[in-house]
């Protein structure tokens, strides 16, 4: 474990010649001023999880899971992103990055300019068809709650719950990349399975794995680098280099 200076970061960065994925959890949105889960005043220290994020609470009480998820929407929508985001997105326009892995159900990393991202626990900006199955992007959320489909089966935000699979194209692909590449994680408490054991699929393949975030995680010790910051913290100067090489 080390700590280290942002532009040693960068140089390690730049050393993987673009052999690098990064895996990111809520912290990564949390400068953006998301609420994470299990931070202090995250949202599963603040709801029950039981009562809003599984299909039986969503079975049970439609509206008031439909009510919680616009909330969410309305907060992600208003938001934007932050210079992790941002360096994430410049360091793979420049082939420093080959992709996102995210269980973030946010659009940020879309909107930061990031292509190839995978989400592992769905998106909030999709909402699909208990019934026919068929998808809906949206830049708002639903105006009647709960929303139907034109099939008229009732519409579910289209992000993964507690008891569910994660989709199976994703998560193959995410095990795939992260057995062939370094990682960098960043802003995740690595509690949830199967995304927390994405880097020790790096590690047992000989790769490197850096982890940034204010706190300890089960991940710190594994991590061969280690950096106790925010992630808006630690992206700020190689944001700054990677644009001043882009408008050069
Ligand atoms: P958590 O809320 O469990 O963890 C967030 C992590 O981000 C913590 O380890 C914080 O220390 C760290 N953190 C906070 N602020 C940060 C910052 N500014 N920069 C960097 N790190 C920061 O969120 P996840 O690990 O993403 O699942 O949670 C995983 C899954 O659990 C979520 O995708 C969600 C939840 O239940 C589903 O919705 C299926």
């Amino acid at each position: 474990m080390t700590f280290m200076h942002d532009l040693e970061l960068y140089e390690i960065i730049k050393s993987f010649s673009g052999d690098l994925v990064a895996l990111t959890g809520a912290g990564v949105s949390a400068d953006s001023g998301i609420p994470t889960f299990r931070d202090k005043d995250g949202l599963w220290n603040r709801y029950r999880p039981e009562e809003l994020a599984t299909p039986q609470a969503f079975a049970r009480n439609p509206e008031l899971v439909w009510e919680w998820y616009a909330w969410r929407m309305r907060l992600i929508f208003d938001a934007e992103p932050n210079l992790a985001h941002k360096a994430l997105a410049l360091m793979e326009k420049v082939g420093l990055l080959k992709a996102v892995v995210t269980q973030n159900v946010d659009n940020l990393h879309e909107r930061a300019g990031s292509r190839n991202v995978i989400h592992l626990h769905g998106r909030i900006d999709e909402m699909r068809c208990v019934e026919c199955g068929n998808t809906v992007c949206l830049n708002e959320p639903p105006e009647s709650i709960p929303p139907y489909c034109e099939c008229g089966g009732m519409m579910r935000p289209n992000v993964v719950w507690f008891g569910e699979s994660l989709p199976e194209k994703e998560l193959n692909l995410a095990m795939e990349l992260c057995r062939s590449s370094n990682v960098i994680v960043i802003g995740t408490s690595a509690a949830v399975q199967p995304a927390a054991s994405l880097p020790y699929h790096a590690k047992r393949n000989g790769h490197f794995v850096i982890e940034i975030n204010p706190d300890v995680t089960p991940l710190t010790d594994l991590a061969d680098v280690s950096i106790r910051e925010r992630a808006g913290k630690v992206f700020e100067m190689i944001y700054a280099i990677l644009k001043e090489e882009e408008i050069r």
